[in-house]
């Protein structure tokens, strides 16, 4: 679509994904993926080897920014582009060291595990260049796509601070809350502190929506819920609703199972992302009336691409067709997806099939 000179496309009806997350339904929803900038794409690799390493992408704006438009050039049904960068960069930004270890992960150092919070130095330019990269996608982005910013939950970043890297069960995370839960407190505080910063600063840069990324939200029992995943959500959702009005934000408390409900009505979010693992019939219920949902196809589905992807289709266009709905996965993309069956999925969402 081309746009005048001097016109304004910004206004939410003309983005699909912007209008459903303001309560509109539409038949067929609207359709992003998560991870969908990444390494299933031939096109993302091809960058990647060039530029050697994950974190020099995501800090030379142009590569990242032109990453983040690759699989809307691809997929012409994609009708949201989202910033390609990572939830880490909030450490990294608090000033601890961040790399990516081939095969095993992410690695952050020194882990809160074994130094204190006031130890480390924060270097609050890291994350400059992030706003470059929403500013140079929001200047290529067609105005009917939505521009998602984002960032990592305080538990979820937490959990990453305090172990130095991924962790089964969050077990370290969730022993030293329990230990001394002062050290942990402070910990969320800051990152509650930083995280509305850098939203509001990708949002000043172009974003359009944002959404709050909760990976291991599910390894909590009820109060430490309340407290590390409700709480701070909170704090978050009403700073940036002050400062920010009419920004929408989208919530995803991945494995939050039964606790979704009180997620949704304590937490002030505007829009809830679902996980495969919930049964869409059963959140329609549960959820409050009229609030915007996004999800929940299984990745493994997808990847797996046989008949079953069709059916998966159907029941969630169906079950949550009497409430907005933006359709996406239930988590991030598998780097092993076949490009092919994203194409189907694209068309099976959009009807053409
Ligand atoms: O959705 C998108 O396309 C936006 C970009 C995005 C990335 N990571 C890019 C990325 C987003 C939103 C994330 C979020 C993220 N990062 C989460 C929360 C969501 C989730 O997936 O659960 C978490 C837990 C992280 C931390 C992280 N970053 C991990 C565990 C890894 C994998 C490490 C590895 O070696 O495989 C990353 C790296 C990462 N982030 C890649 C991408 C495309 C892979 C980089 C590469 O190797 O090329």
């Amino acid at each position: 679509m081309a746009q005048a000179p001097g016109e304004s496309h910004d206004h939410q009806a003309d983005k699909p994904v912007l209008a459903v997350l303001h309560g509109q339904r539409l038949d067929p929803p609207p359709v992003w993926m998560m991870r969908q900038a990444g390494r299933y794409l031939p096109e993302y690799r091809a960058l990647r080897a060039d530029r050697g390493s994950f974190l020099n992408l995501v800090y030379d704006s142009d590569a990242a920014a032109e990453i983040t438009l690759q699989p809307l050039r691809r997929f012409a049904e994609l009708d949201a582009a989202i910033l390609f960068s990572d939830i880490l960069i909030v450490p990294f930004a608090m000033g601890q060291n961040l790399t990516f270890i081939a095969g095993e992960g992410p690695r952050l150092t020194p882990p809160l595990s074994h130094a204190a919070l006031d130890q480390l130095t924060p270097f609050p330019a890291r994350l400059e260049p992030i706003y470059a990269t929403v500013a140079k996608v929001k200047a290529q982005l067609d105005p009917s796509r939505t521009l998602l910013g984002f960032a990592g939950s305080p538990w979820t970043v937490a959990t990453y601070m305090v172990a130095g890297q991924g962790s089964r069960e969050q077990a370290e995370t969730r022993l030293f809350s329990y230990r001394d839960s002062g050290p942990m407190s402070a910990l969320i505080d800051r990152i509650v502190t930083i995280t509305i910063e850098y939203l509001a600063g990708q949002i000043e840069a172009g974003a359009d929506a944002v959404q709050l990324f909760d990976s291991w939200s599910g390894s909590l029992a009820p109060k430490e819920f309340e407290r590390w995943v409700i709480a701070p959500t909170a704090a978050i959702v009403a700073a940036l609703g002050a400062s920010h009005p009419g920004v929408p934000i989208i919530g995803f408390p991945k494995g939050a199972g039964g606790k979704l409900g009180a997620y949704a009505r304590e937490t002030g979010i505007d829009a809830i992302g679902l996980d495969e693992t919930v049964d869409p019939v059963w959140a329609d219920r549960e959820l409050p009336a009229g609030m915007p949902v996004q999800g929940n196809l299984d990745p493994l589905l997808l990847l797996a691409g046989t008949d079953d992807l069709e059916h998966g289709v159907g029941d969630i266009l169906r079950a949550l067709s009497g409430r907005p709905h933006i359709f996406n996965l239930g988590h991030g993309i598998s780097k092993e997806t076949p490009i092919a069956h994203v194409e189907r999925l694209m068309a099976l969402v959009k009807g053409q099939q």
